[in-house]
């Protein structure tokens, strides 16, 4: 499996590929890499010919040092896990932060069209734009034909369907269902530094949702918010931070339900200094 660190070596290794009218898809990530990862990889091999993945910590995107530093860094085990889903057919993309910020480690403004400034935007200061900056960067390096990202990030994935919307990158934005462990906790990089019995506690989250989903069949999103207020405050592990039913194109929260929107479920919580967010789709 080849694997680049430099703009050079991968926009040449990219020329190739697009000379021989290889098909691109791409799967952006942070490394750490899980199942849902490996999920989004194998989608994107079984719609082209390569898929390229970039493992790339982007610290534009924190606005925590702390969480930044504890991020967890596993290339080389990254690299062994992708090897079990193709050798020849998977390149790596693996950037030092100087190859893509050139010094200036700072990120570009976007105007999101107010998705930003919901739900993880009004919680993350600054994450949006971190987000923008990186993924146009990266768009614009390997030029994919596809890009695959998780709905688990649904306010991001949305995000990154306007970036390339309005910037004009003619990559096809594909979003791919969450994945989830045996025992419902989505799966993010994040749940290896959950203690035991946070970990065991942790399922807790989709029991929720998935609750919240049929409480939202008859009653308002009012109610439904208040009664997973009231389950959390009783949970003495998890905090929650925020729990809103949005509609799923603008992102708003839902005042009046209307039969011709979809609506999503979108919840952020603290287990210990772990911060988790999942989302479900309620209609
Ligand atoms: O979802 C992620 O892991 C990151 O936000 C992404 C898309 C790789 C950008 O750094």
């Amino acid at each position: 499996m080849n694997v680049y660190t430099t703009k050079h070596d991968i926009s040449d290794a990219i020329k190739v590929l697009k000379g021989q009218k290889k098909k691109l898809g791409f799967v952006a990530t942070m490394g750490a890499l899980h199942q849902g990862h490996m999920a989004l990889v194998k989608t994107a091999l079984n719609q082209n010919d390569v898929a390229v993945v970039s493992i790339f910590v982007n610290p534009t995107q924190f606005n925590n040092q702390e969480d930044l530093d504890k991020y967890p860094r596993t290339l080389d085990r990254d690299i062994n896990l992708l090897k079990t889903a193709s050798n020849n057919e998977i390149i790596v993309f693996a950037p030092t932060v100087y190859t893509i910020y050139n010094g200036n480690t700072t990120s570009e403004h976007f105007d999101f069209d107010g998705l930003e400034f919901e739900m993880e935007g009004k919680f993350r200061e600054g994450h949006f734009n971190g987000v923008g900056t990186i993924v146009k960067r990266l768009l614009e390096i390997i030029q994919p034909d596809k890009a695959y990202f998780g709905e688990k990030d649904f306010q991001q994935l949305q995000i990154i369907k306007k970036l390339v919307e309005k910037h004009n990158i003619p990559t096809k934005i594909i979003g791919c269902p969450i994945h989830r462990e045996t025992s419902g906790l989505a799966m993010s990089s994040r749940n290896e530094r959950l203690k035991e019995v946070y970990k065991k506690e942790a399922p807790f989250i989709y029991k929720t949702l998935k609750t919240a989903k049929i409480k939202f069949g008859t009653k308002s999103a009012n109610k439904v918010a208040e009664w997973v207020t009231k389950q959390f405050a009783k949970n003495k592990l998890l905090e929650l931070e925020y729990f809103i039913i949005s509609d799923e194109q603008t992102l708003k929260p839902v005042k009046r339900k209307s039969n011709k929107k979809s609506y999503r479920a979108f919840i952020a919580v603290y287990a210990d200094d772990i911060r988790l967010i999942d989302n479900i789709a309620l209609n």
